[in-house]
Parts: C-alpha cells; sequence; structure tokens
C-alpha cells in the first residue's frame, strides 16, 4: 500500500451511517436521519419523465437551466423583498452540500478563521479544515440555544473571514430572531466578514413565524451566501439539488469553483422543477403541512417520559431523556433502538467536543403510521 497522508484525519463513519445501518435492521422505526418516509408530488415525477422524454437529457447550463434560477429568483424576492439577478446571482447546485463546500472554498484561504456555532451540521467543519482554515466552533446551550453575541464579538479578529449560520436550525429546531439579525449586523458592519447562511429549512417554519432570511437584509446579503435546497423543499432528499443565492461579485468567484467541481447540475430535474414551481402552493403549503406533524408528533411525545424542548423550525424534534436513564446520549441512543426499535440521533455528534446534554433529535418528516407507531414503542419504552 502506497501511505496516504489523510486530509481528514479524525473523520470516520458518522452517526448517521451507523444508524441507518441499525435502522435497516427488519422492524426498527427510523428517526434518525432528516428524510420522508412518504412519496413526493406524483405530479413533479410526471414533470421530470416529460422533461427526459422531450429530450432534455444533456448537460445543462454551468449555473443551472434559466428558467429553474428565474423561478428561484421569482420566489426569494417575492418572499422576502430582494433584488436578485437570475443571470448573475443564483446557481443551481448538487444539493445544499455542494453549496455549502462551494462557499467555504470560494473565501476561505489557509489560517482563515470561520465562526460555527455548535450543535452544527456536519458538513461545515471539514470543508473549512480542507481549505487550510481553522474552525472557531462556540456553543449553544439548551433548551433555547440563542446564540451569544457578546462570545462572537470576543471571537472576532483580523483572521475572521466567515461565519456560518444555520436558521432553521439542524439539529435544534430553533430559528434565528429579529434581534439576532440586530446583532450580527452590528457586528459585521465595520468588518470584512463573510456570512454562509445555510437556510435548507427556509419553508419549514412554524406558528407564524417569519424567516429571517439574509436575503431580507441588504446589508447582511451583500456579504452572504444564501443555501437552500429542492430535497427539503421536495420532499426528495435523494434528488440533492439545491441552490446558492449570492451577490454578483461573490457568485462570479462561486462559479469558478462550481464549474470545475460538478460543472453543471442534472437537466431534466431542473426544467420539471423549473414548472412545478410556478405554482407557489408548492412552498407556501410546507408550514402548515410540517406544523401539522409537528403538533400531532409533540402531542404523542407528551404522553412519554421524554421531556420535550422546543420546535419552531425544521422537521426535527429534541428530547431529553433524564427521566429514563442517565447513560451518555450515544449509548441510550443505541440502547433504543436495540429495545424499542427506534432509530434517533444523539445530539452530542454535533459538537467538537462531543457535549453531551442528554438530548436525542428525532425526526418528524413521517407519514401518520410511522409517527403513531413510534410515539407507541416510545411510550411503552421502559428501560432495562
Ligand atoms: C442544515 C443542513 N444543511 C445542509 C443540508 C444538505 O442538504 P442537501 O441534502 O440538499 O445536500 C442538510 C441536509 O440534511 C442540512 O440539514
Amino acid at each position: 500500500m502506497i501511505p496516504i497522508q489523510s486530509k481528514l484525519p479524525q473523520v470516520g463513519t458518522t452517526i448517521f451511517t451507523t444508524m441507518s445501518a441499525l435502522a435497516a435492521e427488519v422492524g426498527v422505526i427510523n428517526l434518525s436521519q432528516g428524510f420522508p418516509d412518504y412519496e413526493c408530488s406524483p405530479v413533479l415525477i410526471e414533470l421530470i419523465n416529460e422533461a427526459m422524454k422531450d429530450g432534455h437529457n444533456q448537460y445543462a447550463p454551468m449555473p443551472g437551466v434559466a428558467a429553474l434560477r428565474q423561478q428561484v429568483v421569482n420566489k426569494v424576492n417575492k418572499l422576502h423583498g430582494s433584488n436578485y439577478n437570475a443571470d448573475t446571482e443564483v446557481t443551481i447546485t448538487a444539493g445544499g452540500t455542494q453549496a455549502v463546500f462551494t462557499a467555504i472554498s470560494t473565501v476561505v484561504n489557509p489560517g482563515d478563521e470561520v465562526i460555527i456555532f455548535e450543535p452544527a451540521f456536519d458538513c461545515y467543519a471539514p470543508a473549512i479544515k480542507l481549505m487550510g482554515g481553522i474552525v472557531k466552533s462556540l456553543e449553544l446551550e439548551p433548551p433555547n440555544y440563542r446564540i451569544p453575541w457578546d462570545m462572537v464579538k470576543k471571537l472576532i479578529n483580523n483572521r475572521t473571514k466567515l461565519i456560518i449560520i444555520n436558521s432553521p436550525h439542524n439539529p435544534t429546531a430553533t430559528i434565528l430572531q429579529e434581534d439576532d439579525i440586530e446583532e450580527l449586523t452590528a457586528i459585521i458592519r465595520s468588518q470584512d466578514i463573510f456570512i454562509l447562511s445555510d437556510e435548507v429549512y427556509e419553508h419549514l417554519i412554524y406558528d407564524g413565524q417569519i424567516h429571517h432570511s439574509m436575503a431580507r437584509y441588504p446589508e447582511l446579503a451583500e456579504r452572504s451566501f444564501v443555501i437552500a435546497s429542492f430535497g427539503k423543499l421536495f420532499h426528495a432528499t435523494g434528488w440533492k439539488v439545491g441552490y446558492c443565492l449570492a451577490p454578483a461579485y461573490l457568485m462570479n468567484e462561486f462559479r469558478k469553483i462550481h464549474q470545475y467541481l460538478v460543472f453543471s447540475v442534472n437537466s431534466p430535474m431542473q426544467y420539471a422543477m423549473a414548472k412545478y414551481l410556478e405554482d407557489e402552493h408548492v412552498y407556501t403549503d410546507l408550514p402548515s403541512f410540517f406544523q401539522q406533524k409537528r403538533d400531532y408528533f409533540r402531542a404523542g411525545l407528551a404522553q412519554t417520559q421524554f421531556e420535550l424542548l422546543p420546535c419552531y423550525g425544521s422537521y426535527f424534534q429534541s428530547v431529553k431523556y433524564q427521566n429514563l436513564s442517565n447513560q451518555n446520549d450515544v449509548d441510550f441512543c443505541l440502547q433504543l433502538t436495540k429495545e424499542a426499535g427506534i432509530a434517533t440521533i444523539p445530539t452530542s455528534v454535533f459538537y467538537t467536543r462531543q457535549t453531551d446534554h442528554h438530548i436525542l433529535r428525532l425526526c418528524f418528516a413521517k407519514n401518520q403510521q410511522t409517527l403513531d407507531a413510534a410515539i407507541e414503542r416510545l411510550m411503552n419504552f421502559k428501560p432495562l
């Protein structure tokens, strides 16, 4: 074997792979990885078939199919009062993950510092490290997981290049509030710091709250990459199509990397999605669709020994299990899978230091029968 110097020596098999493998065992209900267990719209599938039959099977333009870019910009500009240009300020990507990687590659150089908030989605830190950047993580505290802006201020220095925000937040289901926006704006005003705003759960937001997209605030938008995922929007996480919005001067650099990373994203999906998005109900109906699931799941969980944390957005619900066990969250999660047949995610895996608050993350993007069966099992679960 030729010796290889690993670029990511700390990275092993993730808990998502472990839990999904366990969940694949017969009879286990999988509330671990975030994906729906119901079908996406048959209309959309029909549109994809049509696009293929119509011959849209060759390379799409590098930044994405023009009609889809236009639909994205129409949606975002309408929802947030922004003014993105479909030619120069949006690129269709291979899911949110590629958009995140490309945005990080675009601005992070060796020695640059990037502030992230933990618990954090798992793809930020590796991308920063691959670019030679330094991860500066700040831990958020349950149950509210508010960003400690005074500590953010203390972390900032002339090497700080990027702040990564994620709202609605995975795994905690919290959202940015108006005062967070004020704090963030005040902090970056006098600094050359970019923002990566991971907004893949932008439409999964509840109780009539608004989504504080960076796109809404010109002073923030002018330095932000706003990232979204059609996987979340269309209940089809396996399709891996998403997009990134950024002002033209940033998007120009983003596309230089995008074109050598993937060049372009698969065409029939893009033609179909553009048509499908002509009906705005596709996204305006999403909050109520998921709120109904959230409310149902929370009402069921309230009858169990698990303690609910707030859920303002995303399709995740966090629970504390201190009434049932004082094991660490990874061990408890494995026990729950083996004994109750419910796969979940321990939230310590979202922290660099594996900080364990004895909290599990459960995904409720599931059909009614799955939610009913999960609630029943959780209700009857008595650790041995
Ligand atoms: C916070 C967050 N960002 C990005 C992604 C990646 O999105 P995609 O599946 O479109 O690559 C996910 C997917 O779960 C996510 O939860």
